[in-house]
């Protein structure tokens, strides 16, 4: 019999945090609902004193999910608890996630205080909130870079105060996996709540030094039980510990004896659409997500894997999700085929925006011979274009080789039309220089990626920009089987987020 790891999804608070990932309320409410089927114990739903979105997200997501805990984070401060408490109200399970900096670089830095003043404010802190919920994880921010010593009492106050997780964030992923797993293994030795079973300790790694899911399984085979990952590894910087990885590693590596409650059947669906929803592409040779995680493409692994598949793979990409044989739609699918594709993805649709979503899938199946998984998952995010009040009416652009690209692009803005044209250095510098002959701001463009969804000159390709305007860094998304109209989508949903 298995011991049981608790999987903490973080995809909509540490994940959501990525510049140009943010998710409205309705859209975070379908991952969380993902989630509970993927079979996550906790799911962190925000931050709810952030925003106003952030705090109407957890309001909504704790009414939407019933199984998993949910749960909202907080500094160490009185008014942080209160309204996390009440975002809470509707969670059928609810957890506050209070902390504080507990390395001396953020003691000194962070709150120009002391040990022993940190440690009162922690143990202030997990009062309080036990005043609202009684389940309480208490994080001890850069735990990865505090002396194990110090660590050690300040886990215990907090434990003594009635936490009943505390989290060992490596908050700048600074830490080796010897060393990390050390920390717990110190911990569980030295605090006397822990070996009594009063609290669990909670992994929380980060992967500045692509070290994540290396530490995350040394701490859980020193004795944590708990897991703070995200889904497809996001998160700031260079990423939070991946959920996949750590359910994929527990499931192969039988001989740890831990297990997890994951149903690994829908990690793929799953990494789909947190991809699409949030326009993060997932690297083609990302662990168990990639494109490429399972292509084989040396002649030699491709004889032994058609001799036998285990020559080569230790998972069977179906464990995981995929399906080869899944059913690509095409232009003679019906309306029933889209609303019943969509459902296996996570997405509930129905109504005028099934129909709105059946038309445009019709348009992009007499382009594409085939539409796939991540196509349907595109357009189910058309519709969030719609309410902008910039919108692209048409685009038409001459080029190629030995001649000067010119573009002519229509706009409507709020209702009215204008035109405008321009040549430029290829045709999508010839479309934004038209467009700028329209919007005449001092905008400009920091990062430009194309990523083809999936194969085939057939392809849809997805546009991300980073256009700076006032002050201010403005991130866009575009999909198109046109490149060139995908990167004037993307500009142009930049400028639909301009605050002036
Ligand atoms: O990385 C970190 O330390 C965190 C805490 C807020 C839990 O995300
Ligand atoms: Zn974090």
């Amino acid at each position: 019999m298995s011991d049981r790891l608790f999987i903490f999804d973080t995809t909509l608070r540490d994940g959501e945090q990525v510049p140009g990932c943010q998710l409205n309320t309705v859209e975070k409410i379908q991952v969380a609902r993902q989630l509970e089927a993927l079979g996550v114990d906790v799911i962190e739903a925000g931050f709810p004193i952030s925003s106003p979105g952030d705090f109407n997200s957890v309001i909504e997501i704790s009414k939407a999910v019933t199984w998993p805990t949910i749960c909202a984070l907080t500094r160490a401060v009185e008014k942080d608890i209160d309204v996390a408490a009440e975002a809470l109200q509707a969670a059928k399970h609810k957890r506050i996630h209070t902390g504080i900096g507990t390395s001396d670089s953020h003691i000194r830095y962070k709150f120009n205080s002391t040990r022993e003043e940190i440690i009162e404010r922690a143990v202030a802190a997990v009062k309080y909130a036990k005043r609202y919920v009684e389940d309480v994880e208490f994080y001890a921010e850069d735990a990865g870079r505090t002396e194990n010593e110090y660590l050690a009492r300040v886990v215990e106050a907090v434990v003594k105060a009635g936490a009943t997780v505390v989290n060992i964030p490596d908050t700048t992923g600074y830490c080796l996996p010897q060393e990390y797993g050390e920390k717990i293994k110190y911990l569980m030795e030295h605090v006397d709540g822990l070996s009594a079973g009063k609290a669990i300790l909670s992994t929380h790694c980060h992967n500045d030094l692509g070290m994540a899911t290396a530490n995350t399984i040394a701490g859980v085979m020193n004795g944590a039980r708990q897991a703070e990952v995200t889904i497809n590894g996001i998160g700031e910087r260079a990423g939070n510990t991946s959920l996949e990885e750590v359910a994929m590693i527990l499931r192969c590596h039988k001989g740890i004896g831990i297990d997890t409650n994951i149903n690994t059947q829908k990690i793929y669906p799953t990494s789909r659409m947190v991809s699409s929803l949030m326009n993060m592409p997932v690297q083609p040779n990302k662990a168990i997500v990639g494109r490429n995680a399972f292509a084989h493409s040396s002649g030699i692994h491709q004889d032994g894997v058609l001799k036998n598949v285990q020559t080569y793979e230790i998972i069977d990409p179906k464990d995981v999700g995929i399906d080869d044989n899944a059913i690509v739609l095409t232009a003679r699918s019906g309306r029933a085929a889209l609303k019943h594709r969509l459902s296996v993805l996570g997405v509930e649709m129905s109504g005028e925006r099934l129909d709105a979503t059946y038309q445009e899938f019709l348009k992009l199946a007499d382009k594409k011979k085939e539409v796939n998984d991540d196509d349907i998952l595109m357009l189910a995010g058309a519709d969030r274009a719609a309410a902008h009040a910039v919108k692209l009416d048409y685009l038409q652009v001459t080029t190629g080789l030995g001649v000067r690209s010119v573009a002519c692009i229509g706009l409507d803005i709020a209702g009215e039309k204008f035109e405008a044209s321009a040549s430029g250095n290829g045709p999508v510098d010839a479309a934004i220089k038209a467009l700028k002959n329209i919007i005449k701001r001092q905008m400009v463009l920091k990062e430009f990626t194309i990523q083809a969804i999936s194969k085939g000159s057939d392809d849809v390709g997805k546009v991300h920009m980073q256009v700076e305007y006032d002050g201010h860094v403005y991130y866009g998304f575009g999909a198109n089987t046109d490149i060139v109209t995908a990167s004037a989508e993307a500009y142009i949903d930049c400028i639909n987020k301009f605050k002036k």
